[in-house]
């Protein structure tokens, strides 16, 4: 799977999608982005740019390497031409099972039977999702972090049928990318948001009982245990209603109270404060 004969498509253009595109893109891969709407393949773009002029600020990528990577990246809202012609395809749409099915149903259908087909779930049943298709077989999870650009980790996680060669392939294009992977067993919300789900809905519960506030919660856990940023910085971050659908496939896949979404979740995402993509979560967001 090298950069110059694999084209690769990312479907849904949003906080994820676009920062999958980029690393791509910077490492040499020829990236199809689509979404079905339009602004956000626009706001995908310049955020995209924004990112890659950053790096160029902090020396981190030259300039050559900012416009090849920019020039390498299409974005689309035509699907089934994308597929046609990638060996990898990322999806990255909203957390909903029946979507994400559709969307694997026209991949199968657009994509050569060589192409790797991989869900950024971040907590859905790989398997499951993968179920109606003619072969799951070809089916991983490749769960990135947020923002991408910055997070190293991927998870790379595969089924019981995943056979060595897509195992590898999927591995290998984590390497290419810069990123480091762990491999996972299909089992849902894997290995990270199984563990990091449970502290951000007990974070929750506890502004919702007046512990504390949500900023000394957060200072709580960075300055007494050395976690980078608090659980709800992250959540206002990761997005409110992210979280409360990765909280609802958890509670009903694994069961136990700890995952049950708190009534303040909620409705902060019934009121649309959804984090730092709508301006307000548990902090103000005025970016
Ligand atoms: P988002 O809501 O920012 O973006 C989803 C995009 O998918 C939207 O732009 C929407 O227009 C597009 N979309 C919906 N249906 C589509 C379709 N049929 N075809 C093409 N595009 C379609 O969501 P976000 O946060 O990027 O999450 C995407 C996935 O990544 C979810 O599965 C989520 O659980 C996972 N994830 C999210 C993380 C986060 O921090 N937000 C971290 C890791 C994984």
């Amino acid at each position: 799977m090298t950069p110059h004969d694999t084209k690769i498509c990312v479907i849904g253009a949003g906080t994820m999608g676009h920062g999958i595109a980029q690393v791509s893109a910077l490492a040499g891969y020829s990236v199809f982005l689509c979404d079905v709407d339009h602004n956000v393949l626009s706001r995908a773009s310049a955020q995209i740019m924004k990112n890659l002029n950053g790096g160029v600020k902090r020396n981190k990528i030259t300039e050559e390497q900012r416009d090849a990577a920019q020039t390498r990246i299409t974005t689309t809202a035509e699907l089934d031409m994308a597929l046609a012609s990638s060996e990898l395809c990322i999806e990255a749409v909203v957390e909903n099972m029946d979507v994400k099915r559709e969307v694997f149903g026209t991949m199968e259908l657009h994509t050569p039977s060589s192409a790797i087909l991989a869900t950024n779930t971040s907590s859905l049943p790989i398997g499951k999702i993968a179920e109606n298709l003619k072969d799951p077989s070809r089916v991983v999870g490749l769960h990135f972090f947020n923002p991408v650009h910055i997070m190293p980790l991927v998870e790379v996680v595969v089924q019981e049928v995943t056979p060595d060669s897509v195992r590898q392939a999927a591995l290998s294009f984590v390497d290419r990318i810069g990123k480091s992977p762990v491999l996972v067993n299909d089992s849902p919300g894997f290995a990270t948001s199984r563990l990091g789900v449970v502290l951000a809905l007990e974070a929750i519960r506890m502004v919702e009982q007046g512990v504390a506030s949500a900023a000394d919660i957060d200072r709580a856990l960075e300055l007494g245990y050395k976690h980078p940023m608090g659980p709800l910085k992250t959540t206002d971050i990761v997005g409110l209603d992210v979280r409360l659908a990765i909280a609802e496939t958890l509670h009903s896949e694994l069961g136990g109270d700890h995952y049950a979404p708190p009534k303040l979740l909620r409705d902060k995402v019934a009121a649309g404060d959804l984090g730092r993509k709508s301006g307000k979560g548990f902090y103000e967001w005025n970016e």
